[in-house]
């Protein structure tokens, strides 16, 4: 089936060409066995994949690819598979945050140079969503995302287990509770099948991001990566994305500033991830809309905890799907809705949930009997984080989130490493772990290494947690009272790179502050005797970065991929 398209389709800047330069476009790509019609008025789809075997969580890609190919098939539409860079969390050395905006520049350029009139983003892993929607959104055409979804419940002695857990593992095994052979046995029963971490950490959280921006079909976020139906959403995708191209439907039309809004309540309402603020914010730079650190405050702060996931809660994402999904906690969620916001399958977001409901309320709860009242993240100003930093309430200890202690200062995650089960290290649990030169530029990259694991001899005396204040990243999956993102970071001379060891700090999250309790003429004397230490590069991507990357307030973006060039193509070399 032809579509008639009132618009001329972009691809026929190509495709539909005469003379040389058509010759040249055709047929190369009939080398692959394409028939002259396939290049006729059909809406060209492009398949932007993340499947590597370097990153697991996106291992069983290839196999949605060709569910969206036959989608697009069906819809009249002519699919062409392409590969992008893949950051595989686990993996990447030193963070794969580093090269996160890396990603979003291949994506960015791989789908304005090509013949493409939509595409379909295929993500998985932590840092492959906001990387191909950061740079789908600089060009800016119809555009749908399918995510890879989570792995079945890990299983471990008889328990479930998931990524969470790993924290809790590790601190056993150092304490000598947990034996070499019953690690082992987790680290067996933890990956039970294809998919993403199993818990509410980053992927997932990126997932729900998507679903509640608008940016794929409903049922994406929690039908899990072995489940049939999530080949039959990638099928149905690939073949909505033909009628979106028919449509024109941008994705600039679907972000909206009142879809990030949704997308900020809902991650409340799931208790997701932290790194959903920094991945939110670069997205919204990309198209244009203003979005900053109060908003997610201001945004979050009434919404209470409807998902029971790990590890803000109990259960896991496959109980999340036979729960009632994404759409559930959503329609729980209506009445901090914004819901005439459009979505990708032409409906608006309530359209999409209004007959969902919660099948399991251990599970999904109603706002009325919420899990918790205060689900959000908060987000902390004051002189030791002038621009902001946040704290993920479901995470954090109710003890501690007003809290008075003297700082224990390490200058970068080797001191950590080297230092913190020093038997002499002068730390009590209310000491407040300080960890420096953590952030985008000083790392650089940002990593996940914010929730610092406490010392040993204070896991002995059965301390669980701690304040910890950093200016980098925590898993998704991770927990405590961890104050991140602190911006300015250490490395470009905020405040924090002036903490020493004894200062006292105070942290009241009912007033959403945090200060450092020394007196401005003893900064201003630090000040002078201090050089910000940031990572020197001399040379390839990584200099590109350091020298451009923005602070985590702002996204952490490079500042000269702001915004977007669109998808005209403005030389033609053939
Ligand atoms: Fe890929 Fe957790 S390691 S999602």
């Amino acid at each position: 089936m032809l579509y008639r398209m009132e618009k001329k389709l972009r691809s026929q800047e190509w495709f539909g060409k005469k003379g040389k330069d058509g010759f040249i476009y055709r047929a190369w790509m009939k080398n692959q066995g394409i028939p002259s019609d396939e290049f006729k008025d059909k809406p060209v789809i492009g398949i932007c994949n993340t499947w590597s075997e370097l990153t697991p969580c996106n291992a069983h890609f290839r196999e949605l690819a060709e569910s969206v190919k036959r989608g697009v098939i069906e819809a009249g539409g002519f699919p062409l598979e392409f590969p992008v860079m893949s950051l595989g969390e686990t993996l990447m050395k030193p963070t794969a945050m580093l090269y996160r905006n890396l990603v979003s520049m291949d994506v960015e350029e791989s789908i304005r140079a090509n013949p493409l009139d939509g595409v379909v983003l295929l993500c998985g892993c932590d840092k492959t969503t906001p990387a191909l929607v950061m740079g789908a959104c600089s060009v800016d055409l119809p555009t749908a995302v399918v995510s890879g979804g989570a792995m079945l419940t890990g299983k471990y002695n008889g328990e479930s287990i998931g990524t969470s857990d790993l924290w809790r593992f590790s601190e056993n095994l150092r304490l000598g509770t947990m034996s070499e052979r019953d690690f082992e046995q987790a680290e067996n029963g933890m990956c039970r099948s294809r998919g993403h971490c199993a818990v509410m950490g980053t992927a997932s959280s990126m997932a729900c991001m998507v679903e509640a921006l608008g940016l794929s079909l409903p049922g994406n976020a929690a039908i899990p990566a072995a489940d049939s139906n999530r080949k039959v959403l990638a099928q149905l995708t690939g073949r909505r994305i033909v009628h979106m191209v028919r449509d024109d439907m941008t994705l600039s039309k679907i972000l909206v500033r009142e879809a990030f809004e949704n997308a900020i309540r809902i991650n409340a309402a799931i208790g997701g991830s932290t790194n959903f603020v920094i991945h939110l914010l670069a997205i919204a730079g990309r198209v244009g809309i203003e979005l900053n650190m109060d908003d997610f405050d201001t945004l979050s702060r009434d919404i209470p905890l409807l998902a029971n996931i790990q590890p803000a809660g109990q259960y896991f994402m496959e109980d999340l799907y036979y729960a009632g999904g994404l759409q559930a906690v959503i329609k729980g969620a209506e009445d901090y809705l914004h819901k005439d916001c459009i979505t990708v399958n032409g409906q608006s977001i309530w359209e999409n949930v209004k007959d969902s409901r919660s099948l399991n309320q251990n599970v999904i709860a109603g706002a009325d009997n919420p899990f918790r009242l205060d689900s959000g993240l908060a987000v902390l100003k004051g002189n030791l984080c002038e621009n902001g930093a946040i704290i993920k309430l479901s995470a954090a200890s109710a003890t501690l989130i007003n809290h008075r202690g003297r700082a224990i200062v390490f200058e970068n995650i080797e001191d950590y490493k080297a230092r913190i089960d020093d038997p002499e290290l002068p730390v009590d649990e209310t000491s407040i772990l300080v960890l420096k030169n953590v952030g985008p530029k000083g790392y650089p990259g940002m990593p996940e290494v914010g929730n610092m694991g406490l010392p040993r001899k204070l896991l002995e005396k059965g301390v669980t947690d701690m304040v910890r204040i950093s200016d980098g990243r925590m898993s998704g999956t991770g927990f405590g009272t961890v104050i991140l993102h602190v911006s300015p970071e250490a490395a470009v001379g905020g405040v924090l790179d002036l903490v020493i060891d004894g200062d006292e700090i105070a942290l009241n999250v009912s007033q959403r502050s945090l200060e450092l309790l020394v007196s401005d003429q003893e900064l201003e004397r630090r000040r002078q005797t201090r050089r910000a230490g940031g990572f020197e590069a001399n040379r390839g991507y990584i200099k590109m970065y350091v020298d451009n990357v923005e602070q985590a307030h702002m996204g952490a973006d490079l500042n000269f991929l702001k915004g977007k060039s669109g998808s005209i193509v403005t030389r033609d070399s053939h």
